[in-house]
């Protein structure tokens, strides 16, 4: 196993990723940042300089598990206190497995400003993959605003609450395009803030040769979307999720949630004198966004010629259906199986709804919205800090048998608060996440859940109100798929397992950046007192005395 050392730099920078000009933070100039290729088994160094001038940062190396190295999995407030401008913090870590993962900020609102990139960790020499490819590639979907997330931020915080709205863009790889004729103003000069001849705007091109297979890593880091992806014309047959092998499977229209990352393989083996669109639409809300494009370019045609084709026009927006059956369809590969435990030692219930808490709109979880505490959770636990956080930990469950998650509901009883679940070591846990109703009628939205620190089983999925006495017997304890992000369906329920092996004090949340901000996330800790001695960098917020 290697070392593999990285010097980054993060600073605001004018950048114009949809053709429309604004301030984006970048890593060594860049958006997304550079990728992180490494094989399995070695460890990154990656030096971060954070040079935002006003701003803390904090990056999350999000799919990798950080056993051993708690303190460096980049939660600001739970793992470790922010990076002060200025400052420069070494992230040292293992990547022990193969597959596609990600990084991003973990601060505030600041993924959405741009800061995120790949890690792609591949077998060790002469270890072969469960399936043939003849390249590798990897992209990652996002979803772009115009507006600064600090003025994001302020309006989903203030009493006069705003909405973030839908998304100006769709990016792939970081390119996407805006209609700059819709900015058309007698006070503005358009030209100067939108130009749809600048280069940094032009499509994502693939090139592909003609009969070859490309192994084609997706994953998504929307703000706020879920999304499809497809290439015109081509089947894409999915072997990966979250780093773990998938019995593969073939899809038109990839659905993909923030946080997700996925391997399909396509075949360059369609008509090659022309080129395709790949396309990406929103799905689950009813979007204005156009679709994002980028170019499948057979070699040799010239890799900015535009399709002959209109592009896709993607799956309907409200059609849940196609989409809850894809989550069903992954499993693991037969032959990597790694089989879950067959019983539970705790099982948590987590509601997720939308509340008002003193006039202020909150997402919760039976009906607590959480709140970062100014000590890390890893430091106050270690060090014993009990006034660092609430100490009740927060409930197991809600009022199941009165709660009706069809319509909108008042919940009153709503509160804010940062207790956590503290787990027994090694224990096996199980998470029902209940989707219901948001505060607006008939609407309950997608939510990607993401867990740090560890993979969880998917046992299931089911529509309406999960029942804790029949629907257990539905889980798949067979050949479950093991992830570390997992939708929940409108108005549906996913059942989680995980194991509660590795010490630290871990997020579990909402990858929707706005829904994290608002509230939606819990924390688990466990093994505390395995947790070996915590470095003093991470300690940049704590007053010791
Ligand atoms: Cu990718 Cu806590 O997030
Ligand atoms: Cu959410």
């Amino acid at each position: 196993a290697r070392v593999r050392r990285y010097k980054w730099e993060v600073k605001y920078e004018y950048r114009s990723p949809d053709c429309f000009k604004k301030l984006v933070i970048t890593i060594n100039g860049r958006t997304p940042g550079p990728t992180i290729l490494a094989q399995q088994n070695d460890t990154i160094i990656v030096e971060l300089k954070n040079s935002l001038v006003t701003e803390n940062v904090a990056i999350h190396w999000h799919g990798i598990r950080q056993i051993g190295t708690p303190w460096f999995d980049g939660t600001e407030g739970v793992t470790q206190c922010p990076i002060l401008p200025g400052e420069t913090f070494t992230y040292k870590f293992v990547v022990d497995r193969p597959g596609t993962y990600l990084y991003h900020a973990h601060y505030g609102m600041q993924r959405e400003a741009g800061l995120y990139g790949s890690i792609r960790v591949s077998l060790p020499d002469g270890k072969p993959e469960p399936f043939a490819y003849d390249y590798d590639r990897s992209i990652i979907l996002n979803d772009w605003y115009h507006r600064s997330a600090h003025e994001q931020s302020a309006g989903l915080s203030s009493l006069d609450f705003q909405w973030v709205g839908e998304p100006d863009s769709l990016l792939i790889q970081g390119k996407g395009r805006f209609n700059c004729s819709r900015l058309a103003s007698p006070t503005l000069d358009v030209a100067k803030v939108c130009n749809t001849t600048n280069p940094e705007c032009s499509p994502y091109v693939l090139t592909v040769i003609p009969g070859k297979t490309y192994r084609l890593r997706v994953s998504s880091l929307t703000a706020l979307s879920a999304l499809s992806f497809q290439i015109e014309g081509h089947n894409m047959t999915v072997v990966e999720a979250d780093g773990h092998y998938v019995e593969p499977f073939v899809v038109q229209n990839l659905f993909i949630y923030s946080g997700e990352t996925y391997s399909v393989l396509v075949k360059a083996d369609r008509n090659p004198t022309r080129n395709y669109w790949a396309a990406t639409h929103i799905v689950s809300r009813n979007s204005t966004t156009p679709p994002g494009l980028a170019i499948f370019n057979y070699y040799p045609n010239h890799p900015r010629k535009s399709p002959p084709t209109t592009a896709p026009s993607g799956p309907l927006w409200n059609d849940a259906r196609p989409r809850l059956n894809q989550s069903v369809a992954i499993k693991s590969h037969r032959d990597h199986v790694i089989p879950p435990p067959q019983t539970s030692d705790r099982v948590i219930v987590l509601l997720n709804t939308q509340n008002r808490v003193n006039g202020f709109m909150r997402w919760s979880l039976n009906n607590v919205s959480y709140n970062l505490p100014h000590i890390p959770y890893l430091i106050a636990l270690k060090h014993n800090l009990l006034h660092a956080f609430d100490q009740t930990p927060p409930p197991d469950g809600y009022d199941f048998k009165n709660y009706d998650i069809f319509n909108v509901s008042e919940n009153t009883n709503g509160t804010t608060g940062n207790g956590i679940y503290k787990l027994d070591f090694n224990s096996t846990v199980d998470i029902i996440l209940q989707n219901a109703n948001s505060m607006s009628n008939k609407t309950s939205e997608t939510h990607p859940w993401h867990l740090h620190g560890h993979d969880f089983w998917v046992l299931g999925y089911g529509e309406g109100k999960f029942d804790i006495y029949n629907d257990p017997r539905k889980y798949n304890l067979v050949d479950p798929i093991m992830k570390n992000t997992v939708p929940v369906h409108p108005y549906g329920w996913t059942a989680l397992r995980f194991r509660a092996d590795n010490p630290g004090a871990w997020a579990f949340h909402c990858h929707i950046e706005s829904h994290f901000y608002m509230g939606m996330g819990v924390v688990f800790a466990e093994g505390i007192d395995r947790v070996g001695k915590l470095p003093s960098s991470i300690m940049g917020c704590v007053h010791r005395n």
